[in-house]
């Protein structure tokens, strides 16, 4: 629910923004007729059938069903929610947010910004504890790592003492309620004591490059090797991707992202020239990481191991990622390898070369996965069956039936007898963290009934036209209950979910009527619904002879021609 707050910082934002600039930021848009075309940002498709109409300032995309306003783009673009959406376009407007914001978003905001600037303290500590350390600068030497890297990754080292880092923060004025919510330090039975001690530390940033959290390495062989700082009201470890603040324009330029596994396998990569390389934070892959990796692309290299550990952990990826509509590669290093030793040892064209070679995920089953022919055949099956998008599943089935020596015919059948798609491996994939953040857009609700929708498409699209469509008909009349609810809402202003906004946004781009005939095209929508609605009456009516002479008299009088201005 919007407060009225927000409700009136939206409509601020929506009278200085223009929906066409908005978009035009991120797809190129071209005038046709009234609407702007372009290419589907969230689809592939090689001809426009994404449409943004300035009028009624919104998008919509025919090909995969999107639209809505221009907090509806953002959010779905940028991956946010719808708040946060609101905060991105109000800076954009050059408003600010704040003066719009409740107490409570307030104190969540000030919260926020508190923890941030703790982290960003804490990172200065440690880079400079890290200039006083010779162990620790010769540790990052040890590893190949420039001190340019070290600088761009913003690397620190924590000193031994138990409260070395809680102690500066104190000086600096922060309270230690506010130092342990930012996850850098703990309680302990004499005042605060630092989470990471004697590592060297790996800043863990938002994808602007804010520090959101610490990860910490041992410059030995103990154990834990590495310990990152808790999750926080900033930092959620199954969505964050390390590396990605300084990835992104890359990965946005190249095309595509390269997912490794390390933080070290990140930073090296950086340092030989593969500049979209990025890694979950020591979890598995999840959905929430390929939902926000789908901000930026949506083709991926998975790089791994090439040892049975690393070919397991590709599979899991895989899969995950298949179900989120990524177009994959997987490049398999020599066994024992990861990107990180593979480029000290053989340096960037050996990395090239494995990218070079990566597999499909067809040919990754095929050549990785041990067993009988039709045991390697029925996991490929599997795996193309968790592929979400459709024309994705296809090119797959193609790809087995081609490389598999098998029949398409048998792939379907196959794929039909496993039916509905299940996780990989038949386990469960983990939490979808992000589950309540975007649920899958379910296209537009279409709408049953031809004139139904026409008749709501000039309801919408002519609002002066409205007084006089309400004076004859209300919107019980309609039957589709999606074209009934938005038209009671519209008659009575009220605010529209999301997928009714997608409804509203294909009327707005393609209304179906001319504008000048829009009355008499509403009266002839009403007789045709109408006539609809007495024919259903008479197959219902069955032996009541009055009954049907009263709805036969009632037809004659509507197709004897009334229209709405009783002309
Ligand atoms: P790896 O154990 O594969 O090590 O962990 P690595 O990245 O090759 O480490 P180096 O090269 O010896 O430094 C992969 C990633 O998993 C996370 C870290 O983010 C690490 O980079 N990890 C690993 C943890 O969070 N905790 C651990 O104890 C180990
Ligand atoms: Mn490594």
């Amino acid at each position: 629910m919007q407060s009225p707050g927000k409700k009136n910082l939206l409509e601020d934002v929506k009278s200085r923004l223009d929906i066409v600039s908005v978009i035009g930021d991120y797809v190129s848009l071209k005038k046709a007729g009234s609407n702007y075309s372009g290419l589907c940002p969230f689809h592939n498709e090689k001809t426009p059938s994404f449409m943004v109409n300035p009028e009624k300032q919104v998008f919509h995309c025919f090909g995969c069903g999107v639209g809505g306003d221009m907090a509806a783009f953002v959010m779905k673009y940028e991956s946010m929610e719808f708040p946060e959406a609101l905060k991105f376009l109000a800076v954009k407007a050059g408003l600010d947010p704040e003066e719009y914001s409740s107490g409570f978003d307030k104190r969540q905001a000030d919260e926020k910004k508190d923890l941030k600037e703790i982290m960003a303290e804490a990172c200065r500590f440690y880079s400079s504890a890290l200039q006083k350390s010779q162990p620790a600068l010769q540790y990052i030497k040890n590893r190949g790592i420039s001190p340019e890297s070290a600088k761009e990754f913003m690397l620190g080292y924590a000193p031994p003492e138990w409260g070395a880092l809680a102690a500066h923060l104190a000086r600096k004025g922060f309270s230690p309620e506010k130092i342990i919510r930012a996850g850098v330090s703990k309680k302990g039975q004499n005042g605060l004591f630092d989470m990471l001690r004697n590592r060297i530390v790996f800043p863990i940033t938002d994808s602007y490059g804010a520090p959101v959290a610490l990860g910490g390495r041992v410059m030995d062989a103990s154990l834990p090797k590495y310990l990152n700082t808790p999750e926080t009201a900033l930092f959620k470890k199954g969505q964050t991707l390390y590396g990605m603040s300084l990835a992104k324009d890359a990965v946005r330029a190249e095309g595509n992202a390269i997912l490794s596994e390390g933080n070290l396998d990140v930073i090296m990569c950086h340092q030989n020239g593969f500049k979209n390389v990025i890694a979950p934070m020591g979890t598995a892959l999840t959905a929430a990481h390929m939902k926000f990796l789908k901000r930026y692309t949506s083709k991926i290299f998975l790089v791994f191991d090439g040892d049975n550990a690393g070919i397991n952990a590709a599979r899991r990826s895989l899969g995950i990622a298949l179900e989120q509509e990524f177009e994959i590669k997987v490049a398999l290093l020599p066994s024992g390898e990861d990107p990180d030793s593979l480029l000290r040892k053989s340096g960037a064209s050996a990395f090239r070369l494995a990218l070079d070679n990566a597999l499909s995920p067809v040919e990754f089953v095929l050549k990785t996965f041990k067993g009988t022919r039709t045991e390697v055949l029925r996991e490929a099956v599997h795996m193309v069956g968790l592929a979400a998008d459709p024309i994705m599943k296809e090119e797959l089935v193609r790809e087995l039936a081609d490389k598999g020596r098998t029949s398409e015919d048998a792939i379907r059948r196959e794929l039909a007898r496993v039916g509905q798609k299940r996780s990989y491996g038949g386990r469960p994939t983990g939490p979808d963290v992000s589950k309540t953040a975007e649920q899958k857009p379910a296209g537009p609700a279409g709408i049953r009934y031809k004139e139904e929708k026409l008749l709501l498409s000039i309801f919408y699209n002519q609002p002066d036209k409205r007084g006089a469509i309400l004076k004859d008909m209300s919107s019980e009349e309609l039957e589709d209950p999606v074209a009934r609810g938005l038209f009671s809402k519209m008659a009575r202003a009220e605010a529209f979910t999301a997928e009714e906004q997608a409804v509203l946004s294909a009327l707005a781009v393609a209304p179906g009527f001319e504008p000048d005939d829009a009355l008499a095209a509403a009266s002839d929508c009403i007789k045709k619904l109408r006539v609809r609605a007495i024919n259903k009456k008479m197959a219902e009516a069955r032996g009541d002879a009055a009954l049907l002479k009263k709805l036969i008299m009632q037809k004659k009088a509507l197709t004897g021609g009334r229209t709405i201005n009783g002309e």
